[in-house]
């Protein structure tokens, strides 16, 4: 009568010590299986409000806090020898926040970049930025260009923050370049295939991201690479953005290793 009945659920809610939220980080670390790393992870850095909120702190300072996760995201991709790492900072739709959070979070972009800066130069980080930058004031950008223009030889790490970013306007700008080069006589209406679009995207130089990850729960791309991630591996972790630090890194690459990527194929012909 007092007998349990183990259904699926009760089974996978019992507490296991082999799962890996029991693991150390070291432990955690150890599982990851170098060949199948992600070569470019893309990060929509969301919660940092509702970090703030239950602290009964303002609003940028769970921003502020979120500084130091992407701190932790740079380094454990370096140790990691990940070369690619894109962020989403401030998206296009971010503009429409109270002016007060907008300064605030322009203030904050130009205290990272310039504290950052040659720490990113030691660390060999390449910065760049896309989006719409001339919506940025003047001193954000001048910092942006010269954090741009100082690391454009390092190659350790390409480190992309998408500021003042939206994917349909992306695409928009592309499409607006390629009718200018058409009208230029440079390319044909036959000569445009993906490639090609790829090639006046802001990231055109870099590959898609393999991983996409969102933190604080919200299961949404919000108009971040629009194009880019046809194929990516989707994340989604309700951890807020300024507790996402290395261990929850390891835990989304170790579930990454776990995915199965067909690209639309079956897996028995992936070989040949
Ligand atoms: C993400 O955190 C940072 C930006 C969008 C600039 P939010 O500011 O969106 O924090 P929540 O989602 O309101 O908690
Ligand atoms: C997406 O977060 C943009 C960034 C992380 C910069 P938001 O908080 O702006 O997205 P929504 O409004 O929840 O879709
Ligand atoms: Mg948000």
């Amino acid at each position: 009568m007092n007998k349990e009945i183990v259904t699926n659920r009760t089974f996978m809610n019992r507490k296991d010590p082999s799962t890996l939220d029991q693991l150390s980080i070291e432990e955690l670390a150890a599982k990851l299986e170098p060949d199948l790393l992600p070569k470019h992870i893309a990060i929509i850095m969301d919660g940092n409000g509702r970090w703030a909120e239950p602290r009964n702190l303002p609003r940028i300072a769970g921003h502020r806090e979120g500084i130091k996760s992407v701190r932790e995201m740079i380094t454990v991709c370096l140790e990691l020898g990940i070369h690619a790492l894109t962020i989403y900072a401030f998206s296009q739709e971010n503009w429409n926040r109270p002016v007060q959070e907008i300064s605030s979070l322009m203030g904050l972009l130009e205290y990272y970049l310039s504290t950052e800066r040659s720490k990113l130069i030691e660390q060999g980080v390449r910065l760049r930025t896309i989006g719409r930058l001339d919506s940025l004031p003047s001193s954000a950008l001048q910092w942006v260009r010269a954090a741009e223009q100082e690391t454009a030889h390092l190659d350790k790490l390409h480190l992309t923050i998408a500021l003042s970013y939206s994917g349909r306007t992306e695409l928009v700008d592309a499409v607006r370049e390629l009718l200018h080069d058409a009208q230029e006589g440079k390319l044909q209406p036959d000569d445009v295939d993906e490639s090609r679009i790829q090639r006046y995207l802001y990231t055109h130089d870099l590959p898609d991201p393999d991983l996409l990850i969102r933190t604080s729960g919200e299961t949404r791309i919000s108009n971040f690479l629009l194009w880019q991630l046809a194929y990516t591996e989707l994340y989604f972790t309700p951890t807020l953005w300024p507790d996402f630090r290395r261990r929850e890194l390891l835990l989304a690459l170790l579930e990454y290793q776990r995915r199965e990527r067909r690209f639309g194929r079956v897996l028995s012909a992936m070989s040949s």
